[in-house]
């Protein structure tokens, strides 16, 4: 078990996430930030409902934390379907995803989560499914078998990844639409920090929400768990206002720095900097060296620090910046090498 399940700041979900479910919103209107999604997704919706047809099959991808199973349940609330959730590990066989399309009906959408990992096999099944609505199987075995095509109602899959790269071509060439979800704003990060204080009934000052805002990496999840350890801090040590002071405090209490980076950022970027001269250095490498799993570097740490603009990634490697170095106050190395790309 590494340390990464601990992190105040792991946008990966918790147990302690629960209250995620009463504070999602429930239509589109009520999302914040992810503008040119919700265009998009409002024309997909009216197109589908004025052609009296199903939604077309869609997959979010991006970062752990940032709206996508927000996404998927607000299509199908408003299309009026019903959602049957699953995910790419849950279906081991076949079997498995032949039983769950043959219970979906006309309109229903079927949430498959981390669809990167979905095995081949079952895959193969999904494909004529979300092509032609149809579910191929196989009766008998040896010389006798034969293969009997089943028809399945118009069915709607939405899919999320936090890693696109991992999902095979074929898979992504049947959705109809792709959207990359962004890390949000300070400014939607403050609205959706003050719709939860509202909702979790938290007296918080303009300077508070401000200050956690800022902090949470552009990641709503990580936002609403600051703001409950927060409002914890403020009554168990202040009078229950969550000031600026208050949440400065509290927060570099938690190690969460300025900018939103805990302990595992700056020992990735320490390592980087400080053990290989601020790189090329393989993620691989750079796994060993922190004691972690490279996947979790590449899922959870990596993408906030790329959007800082303190990691470049090259061919060659991961490579700190110099703004990485001023912001944890270390030497950037005059001795650089000139960049080949
Ligand atoms: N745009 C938003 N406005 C308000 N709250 C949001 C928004 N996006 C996400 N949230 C909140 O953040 C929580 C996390 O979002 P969600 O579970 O949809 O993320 P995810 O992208 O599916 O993450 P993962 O990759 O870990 O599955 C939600 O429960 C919701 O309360
Ligand atoms: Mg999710």
């Amino acid at each position: 078990m590494t340390e990464s399940g601990d992190r105040l700041v792991n946008p990966d979900r918790q147990d302690e996430d629960q209250t995620e479910l009463s504070l999602r919103p429930q239509q589109l209107r009520e999302l914040i930030g992810q503008e040119k999604i919700k265009e998009n997704l409002a024309i997909l919706i009216e197109a589908a409902q004025h052609r009296a047809e199903p939604l077309d099959h869609v997959l979010f991808y991006g970062p752990p934390g940032l709206g996508k199973t927000t996404l998927a349940h607000i299509l199908a609330n408003e299309m009026g379907v019903n959602i049957k959730v699953t995910a790419g590990p849950a279906i081991e066989r076949q079997g498995d995803l032949a039983a769950i399309l043959s219970n979906l009906r006309e309109g229903d959408v079927l949430f498959v989560d981390e669809i990167h990992r979905l095995g081949r096999a079952v895959e193969e099944v999904l494909y004529p499914a979300m092509e032609d609505f149809a579910l191929d199987i196989v009766i008998g075995k040896g010389p006798a078998a034969r293969s009997v095509r089943l028809k399945l109602p118009r069915f709607t899959v939405i899919g999320a990844t936090t890693r696109l790269a991992l999902v095979t071509a074929p898979l992504r060439a049947r959705f109809g639409a792709v959207y990359r979800l962004h890390f949000y704003s300070q400014e939607a990060m403050e609205a959706i920090v003050v719709r939860a204080s509202r909702q979790l009934n938290v007296r918080a000052e303009e300077d508070g929400i401000r200050e956690i805002a800022r902090r949470a990496r552009g990641t709503p999840r990580v936002a609403l768990r600051l703001l409950r350890r927060v409002r914890d801090f403020a009554q168990v040590r202040a009078d229950g206002v969550i000031t600026s002071e208050v949440a400065d405090q509290a927060l570099n209490l938690m190690d969460v720095d300025p900018l939103g980076l805990d302990d595992m950022d700056r020992r990735v970027l320490r390592a980087i900097i400080e053990k290989y001269n601020c790189g090329p250095v393989g993620l691989n490498t750079i796994a060993a060296s922190v004691h972690e799993e490279q996947d979790t570097i590449q899922e959870v740490v990596e993408p906030y620090l790329l959007q800082l603009g303190f990691l470049e990634r090259t061919s060659q490697g991961r490579m700190a910046t110099q703004l990485a170095c001023e912001h944890l106050g270390l030497p950037y190395p005059d001795n650089q090498p000139p960049r080949l790309f």
